[in-house]
């Protein structure tokens, strides 16, 4: 296994008056006017998207003439610049949603919406200490390193040393250089020996296999958050960090996100929007030797009241559950689900 320590950043911004606080990583490229090395999103009349990285004296080039990238040096993001053929281009540095879906991908990544979901939903906090497998391209890490802030610690494990190297370009990339949060291991999960970890979350073929390394890194009352392709996978590892005996009760759910067309009178729905992604799953680790509560359910009392939810025929009320997750989501399923055979490549 291999390993790629972050340097800090030794970066310091101006407080308050007389007080100097270190400034959090990434940041300096994220505000105030535009600077050598800024990467800058410029969006033509038809909504295409171009990006550049800004150097005195270089040109951006299309078939609609060129900018000049002095003519975005020193001036404030927001502003619209006007090629050499005469085409405007609204100039703004790319948000984390932007840079994620445009950066090079050795893996699927974790779409901003379910990268949402997790900060929240894994209660991810400035200073927590992460575990994370696999790192993929890079895209959670980004999301969970601007979460965690500087105080905090990611360790990322990924098998795949080619994957791990795109990673790290990624996350190099966005933040402007190298985050000092942040480790990537390149390795299984599995044989991670890290202890004291506040948060799991685990985007990978088989999470299942690796609960022990899991329970045994997790503080008590710490949060495993697994993020699924499959039903296959999600009855799977639901299933299996019920049997593990150190987690209580796991929350399930899947988010889906329809933008809406808002022009005038016509204001609708869009066309067309990503289906779906992926299940993510929560659970909280147990203190060690507390065997999780006996979950009771009312038995259904006819084949309608069976059909109508799980939710309905549950004692326990779905915000009670001990799991994290959405209101709803955590209601637990009424019928006991069969291992299944394999799950997607997750490339
Ligand atoms: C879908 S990708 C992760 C994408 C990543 N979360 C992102 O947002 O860019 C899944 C990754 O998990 C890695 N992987 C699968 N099983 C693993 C394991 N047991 N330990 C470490 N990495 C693993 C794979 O090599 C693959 O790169």
């Amino acid at each position: 296994m291999s390993t790629v320590e972050s340097t800090p950043d030794a970066g310091l911004a101006a407080g308050p008056a007389e007080r100097y606080v270190p400034r959090p990583t990434g940041s300096a490229h994220r505000r105030g006017p535009f600077t050598k090395g800024d990467r800058v999103q410029l969006t033509d009349p038809k909504g295409r998207l171009h990006t550049v990285v800004l150097e005195p004296g270089k040109q951006f080039h299309t078939h609609r003439g060129a900018v000049e990238h002095d003519a975005l040096l020193g001036r404030p993001e927001g502003i619209v610049v006007t090629s050499t053929g005469g085409t405007d281009y609204l100039a703004l540095r790319p948000l984390l949603v932007d840079f994620v879906l445009s950066m090079p991908r050795g893996a699927t990544v974790v779409y901003p919406k379910d990268a949402a979901q997790i900060i929240t939903y894994a209660d991810i906090f400035p200073g927590a200490r992460v575990l994370e497998a696999g790192v993929g391209s890079g895209a959670l890490s980004c999301s969970l390193l601007r979460a965690i802030g500087d105080a905090g610690r990611l360790v990322s494990y990924e098998r795949r040393e080619d994957f791990a190297a795109v990673a790290q370009r990624n996350i190099e990339t966005f933040f402007g250089g190298p985050h000092p949060a942040h480790t990537i291991r390149v390795g299984d999960l599995i044989e991670s020996l890290e202890r004291d970890i506040d948060r799991v979350v685990l985007d990978m073929l088989a999470p299942w296999d690796v609960l022990d390394t899991v329970s045994a890194a997790l503080v008590p009352g710490g949060v495993v958050c697994a993020y699924v392709a499959t039903t296959t996978q999600l009855s799977r590892v639901v299933e299996a960090l019920r049997g593990h005996g150190t987690f209580a009760e796991p929350a399930a759910w899947e988010t889906m996100m329809r933008n809406w067309h808002v022009e005038g009178l016509a204001v609708r729905p869009g066309h067309r929007m990503v289906g779906h992604t992926g299940f993510l799953v929560t659970a909280r680790r147990l203190a060690d030797g507390v065997t999780p509560p006996v979950r009771r359910r009312r038995p259904a009392k006819t084949g309608l009241a069976d059909s109508t939810s799980a939710d309905s025929t549950s004692a326990v009320p779905a915000s009670a559950v001990l799991g994290a997750g959405p209101a709803g989501a955590a209601a637990p399923s009424s019928d006991p689900v069969a291992p299944v055979p394999d799950g997607p490549s997750d490339s």
